[in-house]
């Protein structure tokens, strides 16, 4: 892995979100930003986890304060009939981060449920955000699509970036690692911060910035979009076996029906992998060019991506492995890193119910 190379410098032109960090900003994270990023535990996590936001995290570790938090609730908004498999994923989900790098000495690893501030802050930002403005925000309609839910969606599912504004204040985060997917969360949060601090006449909260990965987003294997339902992408605790199969399935270009055909590289979801992964970066570029010219097989990308990825995952599978048998340690992880989590989140509950003026005691 490159530390150092795995944060984006730069917006690209395009983007309207003044929240993510510009090459104009010290963009790089700084000792006294707050780090906070979660998962919804629906699944154990993938490569595009990984490539996404996780080994940013594991590279930040030691330089700010951080904090995991397993979204367990986020996760009941849309999947309420599938709560047993959110509990058990819980500390699968925890599992994938320690097996990857996550060193709870350095990270703390909270559970979204166990933090009770939390659900009391939503309840509060609820009377600072409008219906519709809910229902205007990008990640909430592309997932409502998603999911079709049509004219069903679950209360629960439409407020959930006000819930996830609630985690972001909660621990008084000013960095979010999170896939671009996630900026208009960070915009919304940050409407919600500036709301509670005129509300309390001073600056009780930070306003925050994502952090995105350099690496456009993985494709599943078949060329959509990588999902758990679909399972198309690959685990982060995968057997070589697996592995092999799923570089053997991967979509390539279709008109490269011989190895001497030229062939595109775009859409190539061999490269796609080799791009976020591949350390020697004049390597696939040379193999891209000679891919275009004609000439080279697919079955050289595949192998060369497959030993990429054994050696990736492999030591993962082993840690986790190890840990797995270890249930009360990785327990004690998640007790410790919440209950850290619970008194910076009462802290923060603490000021915000004075700006909605319930301070006083009884
Ligand atoms: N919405 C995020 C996702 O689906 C998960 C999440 C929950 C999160 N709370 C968060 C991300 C707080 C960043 C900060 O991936």
């Amino acid at each position: 892995m490159q530390h150092g190379s795995v944060f984006q410098r730069s917006m690209p032109d395009s983007t309207p979100h003044s929240q993510a960090q510009s090459a104009a900003d010290a963009d790089m994270p700084r000792a006294t930003d707050r780090i906070l990023t979660g998962d919804r535990p629906t699944g154990v996590l993938h490569l595009g986890h990984y490539v996404g936001s996780l080994r940013t995290r594991v590279a930040l570790q030691g330089r700010c304060d951080q904090t995991l938090l397993i979204a367990d609730l986020q996760a009941l908004t849309d999947s309420s009939g599938r709560a047993a498999l959110v509990a058990e994923h819980a500390e699968e989900v925890a599992l994938d981060y320690l097996a990857a790098g996550i060193d709870p000495a350095l990270t703390d690893i909270a559970v979204q449920s166990r933090l009770p501030a939390l659900a009391e802050l939503t309840v509060l930002y609820l009377n600072l955000v409008t219906v519709a403005r809910l229902e205007r925000n990008p990640t909430v309609k592309a997932e409502v699509e998603l999911r079709g839910f049509a004219r069903d969606i679950p209360a629960g599912f439409l407020c959930y970036p006000v819930s996830q504004a609630a985690d972001i204040t909660g621990f008084r985060a000013t960095l979010v690692p999170v896939g671009e997917d996630q900026l208009p969360m960070i915009e919304q949060t940050n409407e919600i911060v500036r709301r509670v601090n005129r509300l309390a006449g001073k600056e009780i909260l930070p306003e925050c910035r994502a952090l995105l990965s350099n690496t456009p987003r993985l494709p599943g294997i078949d060329g959509r979009k990588a999902s758990k339902s679909l399972g198309n992408a690959i685990p982060l605790s995968a057997t070589n076996d697996e592995i092999r199969r799923m570089v053997r399935a991967m979509y390539t270009d279709p008109g490269h029906a011989r190895a001497s055909d030229p062939g595109r590289v775009e859409g190539h979801v061999v490269f796609a992998h080799l791009d976020a992964l591949d350390p020697d970066v004049d390597a696939v570029a040379e193999l891209k060019a000679h891919y275009r010219r004609g000439g080279l097989g697919d079955m050289v990308l595949k192998r060369r991506l497959e030993e990429l990825l054994e050696a990736l995952i492999a030591p993962m599978r082993k840690r986790r492995a190890e840990l797995a048998s270890d249930r009360a340690y990785v327990r004690g992880v998640l007790r410790e890193g919440t209950a850290r989590g619970d008194a910076i989140t009462h802290s923060v509950l603490r000021d915000v119910r004075d700006a909605f003026s319930l301070g006083a005691p009884l």
